[in-house]
């Protein structure tokens, strides 16, 4: 382990690298936290790599700060005559017109309901279109489980096939739209949580709507990324991917498609009067919002958005595709490391999915975790299907897995480990990844055992070293899950 320490720590120093933005050797974002160290299993400290953007991002300094400025005013949103109350709406309903922009949508057309995240934004959309159990939703396999599962209880399902690279083609997508029935919705991903391919979203909505489909776009990877796409009818996203913590995600669309019809929560602040046996609804956006808001997490998304906007898009590209490149090459390179999804030659987001030959995933991120302090995900990534297909497991996998699962046995369930960048992030952190899966694979011996839960699947040192693992502590939830 000695080299170990040694290699990872020189690479591991992101205060050594030279000051400029534009190869993405200093954080665009500075996040709350960057300075959190944790002891590994050597019992050396360093600082935490986060590598797992593509869950949440940190929270930005920004944000965190403007939350703090905004809290001796937070008080309730809409319904309270004081001071406080009038200062909290306005706040509320700024986060509104900020989402609205940030979407390109401020124009007065559309509306944004503030909601928890992009899994509700969607289940409320599902919801909302009031689709006939005979109208076909047309969706893909590359989406992520927040824009597959919605769909199938009001509506059949058709979905969009995916090469063994992962992506698909407008032509593929037409051919989903051409077939009989005719699809009602298309549900889109703008970009994939697992590989971070960024599908035609402009030419596909053009397809769509020449045929007079409506596009719903999952923009949850997007809109921390790239401008939001003008095409789409509908886009969801959450707060928590863009370094606003606090809970609060968007879901935009016009104003007509929440004009009539039950809304998805029934309750207070969404109704003009109520009697025993009548309910008479307000208007969008109010209307879909039943139930006190969550100012706060709008504060915070509004400040996230404020910051994008301050750094701009530019900046925001120059400095994800320097990440990209050195994340997405460098696994490439190394040997024993297979990359699902696109070669990294094709643009996608700084995220990058792969497999370590002859290692479970979750001993990989297991190993990362305690022994280099680099933390990223591991498991199938909310995307089940799509991770099948990237992995190649046929029926008979899909069949030994699932009587295993049923049976309460994660320990074989199939998986990869993804690593996923953002604005906190710099080369230094990538690089640390690449030494530390460098050495893993060249058969550096663990400092100790590793003990795999059956519950859960997920890998624990054998060894109560800096508090990593407690045979009290209970099982938890599994990174595999999902
Ligand atoms: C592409 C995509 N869609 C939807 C979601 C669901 O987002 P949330 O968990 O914020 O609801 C995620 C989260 O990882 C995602 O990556």
């Amino acid at each position: 382990m000695a080299n170990a320490q040694l290699d990872t720590d020189a690479v591991h120093d992101r205060r050594a690298a030279p000051p400029s933005p534009d190869d993405a050797s200093r954080p665009l974002v500075e996040a709350v936290g960057a300075e959190v160290e944790l002891v590994c299993l050597d019992r050396v400290e360093r600082a935490y790599v986060d590598l797992d953007c593509a869950a949440s991002t940190p929270s930005s300094v920004a944000v965190a700060a403007a939350v703090d400025q905004f809290l001796p005013t937070y008080s309730s949103v809409h319904r309270g005559a004081g001071f406080k109350s009038r200062l909290s709406t306005a706040a509320y309903e700024n986060a509104r017109h900020l989402a609205l922009e940030h979407s390109g949508r401020g124009g007065g057309a559309d509306t944004a309901v503030i909601c928890r995240n992009t899994t509700e934004a969607l289940n409320h959309l599902a919801f909302r279109l009031r689709l006939e159990r005979d109208d076909v939703v047309l969706t893909t396999v590359v989406e992520h489980h927040a824009n597959l599962l919605p769909w199938a209880r009001y509506a059949r399902r058709r979905y969009v096939e995916c090469r063994t690279d992962g992506t698909f083609s407008v032509e593929d997508v037409v051919a989903g739209l051409d077939a009989r029935p005719a699809p009602k919705v298309l549900a889109l991903t703008g970009a994939s949580n697992v590989t971070g391919w960024l599908p035609p979203v402009d030419e596909i909505c053009d397809a769509a709507h020449a045929r007079g489909v409506r596009v719903v776009l999952d923009a949850a990877q997007l809109a921390p990324h790239r401008p939001v796409p003008a095409g789409p009818d509908f886009i969801a996203w959450s707060g928590h991917k863009m370094y606003a913590p606090f809970g609060a995600g968007v879901l935009v669309g016009p104003f007509s498609a929440f004009a009539d019809g039950e809304p998805f929560l029934a309750g207070g602040g969404a109704v003009e009067l109520v009697d025993l046996d009548e309910v008479l609804w307000t208007d969008p956006p109010e209307r879909e919002e039943a139930g006190s808001p969550n100012v706060i997490g709008a504060v915070a998304l509004g400040a996230a958005i404020e910051e994008l906007g301050t750094i701009g898009w530019d900046a925001i590209s120059r400095h994800e595709a320097a990440l990209a490149a050195r994340l997405r090459r460098g696994l490439d390179a190394i040997d024993g490391v297979r990359l699902l999804g696109p070669p990294p030659e094709v643009e996608t987001l700084a995220v990058a999915t792969f497999t370590v030959e002859g290692m479970h995933h979750g001993l990989v991120a297991a190993r990362l975790a305690t022994e280099f302090g680099i933390g990223v995900r591991h498991g199938c990534f909310c995307a089940h299907p799509y991770l099948i297909r990237l992995l190649g497991i046929g029926r008979d996998g899909i069949a030994t897995a699932r009587s295993q699962v049923l049976r309460g046995d994660r320990r074989h369930i199939p998986g990869a480990v993804r690593a996923s960048a953002g604005l906190t992030t710099t080369v230094a952190d990538v690089d640390a990844l690449l030494a530390a899966l460098r050495l893993v694979i060249s058969g550096s011996p663990p400092p100790v055992d590793y003990v795999q839960d059956e519950v859960t699947g997920d890998f624990f040192p054998a060894s109560d070293r800096s508090g990593w693992w407690s045979p009290e502590g209970g099982a938890g939830g599994g990174c595999a899950r999902g």
